[in-house]
């Protein structure tokens, strides 16, 4: 393992919206770290729709990244908060109780922090999810800001995805958050309508396509200096 100079990076990925490829492109990443020596760690604030097992509930999405990326942690220290109502956080936690506290998703995202020297926080949802909305009321992006992370988008290559790619980046703009680059997910290559939508996106986005992830991708085809650069102080 190669070890850094004290400052952990980070990022936060999200999405055009829920089932996207967060993620599988997030495995796909830390992976790519860790196979290039970097200790790379994941953290998730809130994860809904967990799968019921017979052992309890399994928060997927971090079981997930923590196999394809051999993070070799214990799953319950990758995310903060899991529910089985697969519907957005502020809902599952009115139908199931213990409401998101900003306070444990701090204190939970530096402990992930100072164990790695990369960490990439998956989001929930797409950009505007509501986290928490009872007595206290909590956006996703409150919890991006008081982190002070910036974003990596992911977006599908296909039909719609202009429209998609372009809100997302005008909400965050709107927000203050800043985006570091975009990866098309769902990519085929020779596909003239997802060639054009590369064009397009950064025509009008004027944020970077870093990434391009087609069907059932073992390995994220990018430079590791170019994805390394994606994460912030
Ligand atoms: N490039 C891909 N190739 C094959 N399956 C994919 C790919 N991207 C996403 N999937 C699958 O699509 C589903 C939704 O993706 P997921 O990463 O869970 O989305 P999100 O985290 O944005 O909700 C999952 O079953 C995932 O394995
Ligand atoms: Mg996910």
């Amino acid at each position: 393992m190669r070890w850094g100079f004290g400052i952990s990076k980070k990022i936060f990925i999200t999405a055009t919206g829920t089932d996207i490829g967060k993620t599988f492109v997030t495995a796909l990443i830390v992976k790519k770290l860790r196979d290039n020596g970097y200790k790379a760690g994941y953290y998730k604030a809130a994860l809904s729709g967990a799968e019921v097992t017979e052992n309890g509930i399994v928060p997927d999405d971090a079981y997930y990244v923590n196999k394809i990326a051999k993070i070799n942690e214990n799953v319950d220290n990758l995310v903060s908060y899991v529910y089985k109502e697969p519907v957005s956080p502020h809902l599952a936690s009115q139908i199931e109780g213990n409401p998101v506290e900003i306070s444990k998703v701090v204190e939970d995202f530096n402990k992930a922090l100072s164990k790695y020297d990369y960490l990439t926080m998956e989001g929930s949802g797409g950009i505007v999810c509501p986290i928490r909305y009872d007595n206290k009321k909590i956006m996703l992006e409150d919890i991006i800001k008081e982190l002070g992370l910036s974003t990596l988008i992911i977006a599908d290559a296909g039909l719609g995805t202009i429209n998609n790619v372009v809100l997302t980046v005008e909400y965050l703009k709107n927000r203050g958050i800043p985006i570091n680059g975009i990866i098309l997910n769902h990519y085929s290559k020779g596909n003239m309508l997802h060639e054009d939508n590369i064009k397009m996106i950064e025509e009008i986005t004027k944020v970077k396509i870093v990434a391009l992830v087609e069907e059932n991708d073992k390995e994220l085809n990018i430079d590791i200096n170019k994805l390394l650069e994606m994460y912030d102080d």
